[in-house]
């Protein structure tokens, strides 16, 4: 099954294992902040707390346990956090939330 969860900064979403880890969140109304979408500025950059992801080469510098949300695809249930709580747009009306 490819449906996995997403844990971030505590909200619980549901995902897949084959779209941008950037694009799931937004899909599911969480907004984290963003530049280029390609690896270069690292303005996704978060904390991988648990779980696994496959990381495409980037340009941008990411510390130990850092992805670039832009570059990453889930492989597993992940749990990450941003530095800041990301804007959330509940207007999304086919949000998941993960039970
Ligand atoms: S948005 Fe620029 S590295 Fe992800």
């Amino acid at each position: 099954m490819s449906q996995l969860t997403i844990t971030v900064n505590g909200i619980k979403v549901c995902g897949n294992r084959h779209e941008p880890l950037l694009t799931q969140l937004e899909k599911a109304g969480i907004e984290p902040e963003y530049q280029c979408r390609h690896g270069m500025c690292g303005a996704c950059r978060c904390k991988l707390i648990s779980g696994s992801v496959t990381q495409q080469d980037t340009l941008a510098f990411v510390g130990s346990n850092e992805i670039l949300s832009c570059c990453s695809i889930p492989q597993q249930d992940i749990e990450i956090s941003f530095d800041y709580q990301p804007n959330r747009n509940l207007k999304v009306t086919n949000t998941k939330i993960a039970l």
